[in-house]
């Protein structure tokens, strides 16, 4: 069996791919510290696999106790670094923190990659570096614009790093830049579990409908779109999972033209809010208690993926439409209420 290190592998995008390894035949190493995911997630990925992953309570940010895990696994073929912090808003309140949690932890990681010479790197990045990008859909050459927000520069480094990083060094690697991920396992197994009041779109419709929220506020019905409000590409979380593996295999293969490759994961489609919000209600059959508000600092009006070269490279497709991800996204918060989550 083929060993990969999953870092923040208790957390939301983490744990989907942990299960997508696992039945893809590989052995997961899941390195989490907790902080943003709960340990429940080990708990739903052995109800769905069968199986435990190996499990290590670390701080990415101590390079001591990164080198000390890293050593232990370092027969490992690959490293999947999901591990960051990912609140917008949080980022803008509290820069420095995000600053030194993503950087220092990509650094620590990066460092013993290449001190036990482990071949493959995957790295999560997001489609927030592109900023306000001037045509759509954005392809991977789209230039990138000044960040939005610290979350998203803490990308945009993060991505600049592993460049450089490959001139001069063997590792193979690869920067998956995510649109919005939503839904959950269809299991209802594992899913988001927000820690704080979610500042995402989906968890806080989930949220009011069940009752936890009052209230979802449409964050501005005047931007220049269909029916005036953000659009953005809303992907199922378990493909954006399967990519993962795809992912590594590609790079395991050795079919990567470069030592760093980029590839956008989205659908392709551009969804407004205010269409998510009617598909949770077809789907759910739930009037939504929402309403219009301002427009939210630091969102950009509209983004979708071009998603051609995922589709051609990796072999990659989309199994799974809007409608499924909502209708998964409203089991999985059943499941979290009826486990006290
Ligand atoms: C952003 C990043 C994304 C990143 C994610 C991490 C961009 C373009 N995308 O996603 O790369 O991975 O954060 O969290 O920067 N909305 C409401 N009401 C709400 C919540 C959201 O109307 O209560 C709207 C937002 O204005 C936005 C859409 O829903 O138009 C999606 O918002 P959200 O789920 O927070 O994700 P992004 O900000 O797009």
């Amino acid at each position: 069996m083929q060993k990969v290190i999953v870092t923040g592998g208790t957390g939301y995008i983490g744990s989907h791919t942990i299960v997508d390894l696992m039945q893809n035949g590989y052995e997961v190493i899941c390195l989490d510290n907790l902080s943003r995911s709960k340990e429940y997630a080990l708990t739903g990925i052995e109800n769905i696999t069968g199986k435990k992953p190996v499990f290590y309570h670390v701080n990415l940010c101590d390079k001591n106790e990164t080198f000390r895990v890293i050593n232990e696994h370092k027969d490992a073929i690959g490293v999947i670094h999901f591990a960051a912090l990912k609140s917008v808003p949080e980022s803008v309140e509290k820069p420095l923190l995000y600053y030194a949690n993503n950087i220092d932890s990509l650094l620590n990681i990066l460092m013993s990659v290449k001190t036990f010479n482990i071949p493959n790197f995957v790295f999560s990045s997001s489609c927030s570096v592109y900023g306000n990008a001037d045509e759509l859909p954005v392809t991977e050459n789209t230039p990138v614009k000044d960040a939005e927000s610290p979350y998203a520069h803490t990308k945009q480094i993060g991505e600049d790093i592993i460049r450089n990083y490959e001139k001069t060094n063997d590792t193979q690697s690869i920067l998956l830049r995510y649109f919005n991920p939503i839904g959950a396992h269809p299991s209802a197994e594992i899913g988001e579990i927000p820690i704080d009041t979610p500042n995402n779109l989906v968890p806080y419709i989930t949220q009011t409908a069940i009752g936890k929220l009052e209230q979802v506020v449409v964050f501005g019905d005047d931007y220049s779109t269909r029916d005036g409000s953000c659009i953005r590409d809303y992907i199922h979380v378990c493909d954006i999972a399967h990519a993962h593996t795809l992912a590594l295999q590609y790079l395991a293969e050795k079919r990567n033209a470069n030592n760093c490759e980029v590839f956008n994961l989205g659908t392709g489609n551009g969804v407004s809010v205010l269409e998510v919000i009617h598909a949770f209600e077809k789907v759910t059959g739930i009037k939504l208690n929402y309403k219009i508000g301002p427009r939210r600092a630091g969102d950009v009006v509209a983004v979708f993926a071009d998603n051609k070269k995922a589709a051609s490279e990796l072999k990659w497709e989309c199994k799974y439409f809007l409608e499924d991800a909502m209708e998964s996204a409203w089991k999985w918060e059943l499941k979290m209420k009826e486990l006290g989550l």
